[in-house]
């Protein structure tokens, strides 16, 4: 039998004495769209850090395609098809949108231009060609979020991690987002997606898993952990759905 892509095995991390992610397990099939929903703190921004490097378990273990990864830094995961977007955009405000995609590019190209290229085609992706020679911090919120996702894409990762990309986007931003996730996820990739919109989660996820209090509360279907009373109890009581 071959190794799921993702395997987390009694995974955790404590600051202190909180336990912001706390014994979680579950594992990940190629080609999947997973979406992780629960109450602000629940852990799953955290969760994201232990997945791509940028903090290291307390305990527990992230197997990736079968091997251990827990000890990689972020460069090197990247390099093994790790992609991800930040809550807190890390697009850099002075420069172009094109340089900032082409920071993706590098990770495995080293001549320019064929960064160049790889970033324009993703650009054209999500829709910012256009907009390729203007400096960053001249995007709207949606354009600098496409913008990420198109230097995670550059990258050409088979895993993306998207933190609640759709945040304060229009419906119409949000519908092209979904669309470029389905087109993609066609491509195989495989995504996990961070996201408080619970239409959009039924849209598009065949697996939902929720964090609450940094335990996984409940994984399975939309339609299943939607209606689920635990879940309502801690977390979907306080949404539209
Ligand atoms: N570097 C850190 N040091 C100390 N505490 C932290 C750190 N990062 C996160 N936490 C705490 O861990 C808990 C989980 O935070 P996390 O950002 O993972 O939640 P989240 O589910 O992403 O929330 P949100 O929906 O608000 O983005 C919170 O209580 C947070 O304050
Ligand atoms: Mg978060």
């Amino acid at each position: 039998m071959t190794a799921p892509l993702l395997d987390l095995r009694s995974v955790s991390r404590h600051f202190g004495g909180l336990r912001a992610v706390d014994d979680v397990s579950f594992t990940v099939s190629d080609g999947e769209i997973i979406s992780i929903i629960g109450p602000n703190g629940a852990g799953k921004t955290t969760l994201f850090n232990l997945l791509t490097g940028q903090l290291a378990p307390t305990s527990g273990s992230i197997l990736y395609l079968g091997k251990d990864i827990g000890s990689l830094k972020p460069h090197h995961r990247a390099r093994l098809g790790f992609g991800r977007t930040f809550q807190i955009s890390q697009t850099m405000m002075s420069m172009t949108v094109l340089e900032n995609a082409m920071v993706g590019a590098f990770l495995h190209i080293s001549a320019v231009r064929e960064a160049a290229e790889k970033a324009e085609s993703k650009l054209e992706l999500v829709g910012l060609a256009e907009h390729a020679g203007r400096r960053s911090g001249e995007l709207t919120l949606g354009g600098r979020r496409r913008l990420e996702v198109a230097r995670a894409l550059a990258m050409e990762p088979r895993l993306v991690l998207l933190d609640e990309v759709m945040a304060g986007l229009n419906q119409t931003e949000v519908n092209d987002v979904l669309t470029l996730v389905e087109k993609l996820n066609a491509a195989g990739t495989t995504f996990l997606v961070i996201e408080h919109n619970l239409k959009v989660v039924r849209a598009f996820s065949k697996r939902v898993l929720v964090l609450n209090r940094g335990q996984l509360l409940a994984q399975g279907s939309a339609d299943q952990v939607l209606s689920d009373a635990t879940v309502i109890e801690a977390y979907i009581g306080k949404q539209q759905l």
